[in-house]
């Protein structure tokens, strides 16, 4: 009798509980009629009578105690209940944790956006294609340094497979100009946003893939002013009112002629910084008048026709709008460096 009394002193000492029904289910435990306790009452009949002094007052006391830790324990739960009335129920709740658009997906955006106020639609083609659409078609020489494994990512042709064996990731987007201009017919006025791949050993000036964003207009008599209007348009609408712009002869197989746009910097508003190299000028895009054997070679009668077509990498605009040192941030997907766009 004396070592249940005391096992259960031990029990009712260490008794814990979490909620109001587990404190309920204990009372039933020791103390309802049933109870373990209560049924130590009934053995004390049993007790020899020199003994019943001192058994009688320790089961007393197990008793009082059993009594008194499930009344501690219910003025807990209600003190915390009344607590958690207290709270003050028109507090502003704590701020939602916001996502962010990712950096060359906001640039993207607002390139598109400026492009579609003066009249282009978005087109997209696929990023593994064939050499036809990349250069073939684009008035690239067979023997043109691009096609190089150095520079392109072919994509290699498995043992008993059907494939072409000149299919390859994409180098650039004015691959979908070749799809767009043999399947629509002129006035044509896109912009083909996507990712292209090139074969460079990954730093932080360059990377293996990135994104590009590539117009083409045709139409009868477009000329080469528009093309430096719609892009002086551009220039002034995504750095600024007072960016000024400059075109230098270039050469891209696919446009003839050809030119490289430079914006006068951004940063130091062209007096010259690190930046533009105290040059004043930072290069945006390649452009030109679309070459009348692409126009051919994809259809499109070139004596009625004419076009411009430009192109420019969106981390390179992104870098002059956000200043981000490394490219490979742009592709790591550190929360730390995305979470600086939520408010963008
Ligand atoms: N495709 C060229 C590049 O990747 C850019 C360009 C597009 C140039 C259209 C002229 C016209 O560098």
């Amino acid at each position: 009798m004396k070592e249940k009394i005391e096992a259960l002193l031990k029990q009712v000492q260490q008794m814990q509980a979490q909620s109001a029904d587990e404190l309920e289910s204990l009372r039933i435990k020791y103390l309802s009629k049933k109870g373990e306790i209560t049924s130590l009452f009934g053995e004390f009949r049993n007790v020899a009578p020199e003994d019943k002094r001192e058994i009688g007052q320790y089961l007393n006391e197990l008793k009082n105690l059993a009594q008194q830790r499930i009344e501690e324990l219910r003025e807990q739960f209600e003190a915390n209940k009344e607590a958690a009335e207290k709270q003050d129920l028109t507090r502003t709740p704590d701020p939602i944790d916001l996502g962010s658009r990712h950096p060359l997906s906001l640039v993207k955006e607002e390139i598109i956006d400026i492009f579609s106020r003066i009249g282009f639609t978005v087109e997209e083609g696929p990023e593994v294609e064939d050499d036809r659409h990349v250069f073939g078609m684009l008035n690239f020489a067979p023997e043109h340094p691009a096609r190089d494994m150095q520079d392109t990512f072919f994509v290699e042709k498995e043992e008993g497979q059907q494939k072409p064996d000149d299919i390859l990731l994409r180098t650039h987007t004015s691959s979908v100009q070749t799809r767009i201009m043999t399947t629509q017919k002129p006035p044509i006025r896109v912009l083909c946003p996507g990712r292209v791949y090139r074969n460079e050993a990954i730093s932080a000036r360059a990377h293996c893939f990135f994104h590009q964003v590539e117009g083409l207009y045709i139409d009868k008599n477009v000329s080469f002013a528009d093309l430096r209007q719609a892009l002086l348009y551009f220039a002034k609408e995504m750095f600024g009112p007072d960016t000024k712009i400059r075109l230098r002869p270039s050469y891209f197989p696919f446009t003839e002629p050809s030119a490289e746009m430079d914006i006068s910097c951004n940063i130091c508003g062209g007096t010259g910084c690190g930046f533009c190299k105290q040059t004043g000028w930072v290069e945006i895009l390649g452009c030109g008048m679309v070459d009348p054997n692409v126009l051919e070679s994809c259809g499109i009668d070139s004596k009625e026709y004419t076009g411009y077509a430009f192109g420019m990498g969106v981390e390179r605009i992104a870098n002059l709008k956000y200043r981000v040192k490394d490219l490979r941030l742009f592709s790591e997907n550190d929360v730390r460096f995305l979470k600086q766009f939520e408010a963008c």
